[in-house]
């Protein structure tokens, strides 16, 4: 057989497997989200002998029914999340963790874990707005239907978060484990760019995660955490941080730098543009971008897989934006450039963190 035909037989072959992972999708998500329900990365890990956990002893330490845990735990072996062993008498197997299961560990809070993202994103509130794609991509730009989001909920997440304060746990939760992860690499790739900076505004810092690590790894700068009233009502009281309650669409406390980790994401470029001079106009010298920038040109067979993997992560999340926002989306470094200029900042500077966030350091002078 020609070598194009050759290709077009193996391409339908895959084709019609690969299919199956747009009908099933969902598995994932859902066997993810029971293992983190049921604590299963920590009953592993607590297991007391070094042994991997039997079926028998990881059923009686969670209280599982065996044919469905036993159904359960095959699946996520075969996805690669536990990994499933010998043990040592070679009589039977049993479970161990993998790095990607104990990121999936709800007690830990260590800068790895997502569980608290995985549980926030299998929410009924985050689900039920999929189902509402197409009708935004089939609404004109100006917007004649409701975003997905508010038709299904009447309003937007931030509405949501204070009509249902256990909606709004979660979101703040979710946000702060990404903190973890993410927030000590931007400390490190911009240790320099603190020095002689004395007060840093987070602004729509949530329950206060980010300002809490800031000021540990830079203890001469006093902390202010800002984001809506209702969610700095249940921020943790910390240490170096004042909560301070306010609309970043009004005014921004006055500091010298400014943080802001995915939030402008969330807004359209006209909003961003107001948040950017308001954030501006608190006298800042610079100001602190954690988002992705979306790549312009991509041969993504030339990309190497990592790259690949990191594209996807910040493709994935301008769909949720999509789904979840009214006008939200993730931007290139052309459409960063546009915002920031148009904001009124003299400069920026763009900074890898070896993620798919990256920090865009932006210039008042
Ligand atoms: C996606 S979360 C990001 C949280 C945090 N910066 C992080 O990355 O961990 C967006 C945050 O913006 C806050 N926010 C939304 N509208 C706001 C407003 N008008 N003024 C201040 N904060 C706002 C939300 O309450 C939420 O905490």
């Amino acid at each position: 057989m020609e070598e194009s035909k050759r290709n077009l037989v193996d391409e339908d072959a895959k084709a019609s497997l690969d299919i199956w992972r747009y009908a099933f999708g969902i598995v994932d998500m859902a066997a993810a989200k029971c293992a983190i329900d049921l604590k299963i990365p920590e009953a592993i890990e607590n297991h007391p002998s070094s042994q991997p956990i039997t079926l028998a002893e990881l059923c009686s330490t969670i209280s599982a029914s065996p044919t469905h845990l036993l159904r359960i735990m095959r699946f996520l072996v075969h996805q690669g999340v536990f990994k499933e062993v010998p043990t040592e008498d070679g009589l039977t197997t049993g479970y161990t963790n993998t790095p990607l299961s104990r990121r999936m560990m709800i007690t830990k809070r260590d800068g790895k874990s997502l569980a608290p993202m995985i549980l926030f994103q299998t929410s009924q509130e985050m689900l039920a707005p999929w189902l509402r794609l197409s009708s935004v991509v089939s609404s004109p730009d100006s917007g004649s239907h409701p975003p997905p989001f508010d038709a299904v909920h009447g309003k937007d997440v931030w509405g949501l978060t204070e009509d249902n304060p256990c909606f709004g746990e979660m979101i703040n939760e979710a946000m702060a484990c990404d903190a973890r992860r993410v927030v000590p690499r931007v400390a490190r790739a911009c240790h320099d760019l603190f020095d002689g900076v004395a007060t840093v505004v987070d602004v729509g810092g949530g329950n206060g995660e980010a300002m809490g690590i800031l000021v540990k790894e830079f203890p001469w700068i006093k902390g202010i955490n800002f984001d809506l009233p209702h969610v700095i009502e249940g921020a943790q009281i910390l240490d170096g941080v004042e909560n301070v309650g306010g609309n970043m669409f009004d005014s921004v406390p006055k500091c010298d730098a400014v943080f802001i980790k995915w939030v402008l994401h969330d807004w359209g470029d006209k909003d961003c543009i107001k948040i950017l001079k308001n954030c501006k106009e608190a006298n800042i010298g610079k100001i602190f971008i954690v988002e992705s920038v979306i790549k312009e040109k991509k041969n993504t067979k030339m990309m190497e897989e990592r790259d690949k993997k990191l594209e996807e992560v910040r493709l994935i999340l301008d769909v949720a934006m999509m789904t979840h926002t009214t006008t939200g989306k993730e931007r290139t470094l052309k459409e960063w450039d546009f915002v920031i200029n148009e904001a009124g900042f003299a400069r920026y500077e763009v900074r890898d963190i070896d993620d798919f966030h990256c920090v865009i350091i932006a210039y008042r002078s």
